[in-house]
């Protein structure tokens, strides 16, 4: 069985205390309200991690994650975090290639593969987000790019390596829009990421590898988005910012 993962995205977003705020709210409710072995993810900003990390508490069932590292161990890098940090105090995954990474920071291919590397290398999950912008979904050129974003940063991996990763698919035009995709369209993406997975590693291997669906998810698509056999939970961005919604979200995803 797949893990199953609804991973909320901060993004730029809440005051030290409204994060504290909905942090408190959301482990409550999640405490309280969800069953099943799904594990949800907190990726907040970095000046938040290790409080926010505290008020989480022993919980089995939620952790935090960090939104981006940078592909250096350490050094003259002035506003950067390493993955070595995050390690430091006990962060176990991290967004990687989130698309507002690719559009505004201009991240890509290799330097996506090194950010990979050292997250591995320190032991953090990368969620490695992939997905196209609309203009490539018009020219129908979208399985193409994706299989392409999953190769050119993840296919270096062994094997055993590419199994501790998470794979968030999220098509662009579907991110922060309220346009979301049909789970038809969601599950056809996530079948051919697997199905790519599957003749670079096996199908054993490919099995294994959760992918979530990331764009416009809320609590009134959840349930039939999550119902598709290769989501395996989502990532969340705006929805993630309200106690209620985020748990109902969670509460969609039946594990
Ligand atoms: P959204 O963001 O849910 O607000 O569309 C998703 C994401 O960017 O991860």
């Amino acid at each position: 069985m797949r893990q199953k993962i609804v991973a909320g995205n901060w993004k730029m977003n809440k005051t030290f205390q409204e994060g504290k705020a909905l942090t408190s709210e959301l482990v409550g409710m999640i405490n309280d309200e969800v069953r099943g072995n799904v594990k949800v993810i907190l990726c907040v900003p970095f000046p938040y991690l290790d409080t926010v990390r505290s008020l989480v508490g022993q919980s089995s069932r939620i952790s935090v994650g960090a939104q981006n590292c940078s592909e250096h161990a350490s050094g003259a890098y002035t506003g950067e975090v390493a993955a070595s940090m995050l390690k430091s105090i006990e962060i176990p995954s991290v967004i990687i290639g989130h698309s507002e990474r690719r559009q505004y920071f201009a991240e890509a291919g290799v330097l996506l593969a090194k950010k990979v590397d050292i997250a591995l290398a320190n032991g953090l999950t990368p969620i490695y987000c992939c997905g196209e912008p609309l203009e490539v979904r018009e020219r129908n050129e979208h399985e193409t790019l994706v299989r392409k974003q999953v190769e050119e940063s993840l296919f270096h991996l062994s094997a055993e390596a590419i199994q501790q990763v998470v794979i968030a698919y999220e098509p662009v035009w579907a991110i922060g829009t309220g346009k979301t995709a049909t789970a038809q369209q969601a599950q056809d993406m996530h079948a051919v990421i697997r199905q790519h997975l599957a003749g670079k590693y096996g199908k054993t291997v490919a099995e294994t590898i959760t992918i979530l669906y990331g764009g416009s998810v809320n609590a009134g698509n959840a349930n039939e988005l999550f119902a598709c056999p290769d989501v395996d939970g989502g990532l969340v961005g705006g929805a993630s910012l309200k106690s209620r919604e985020f748990t109902d979200i969670i509460k969609a995803m039946k594990a």
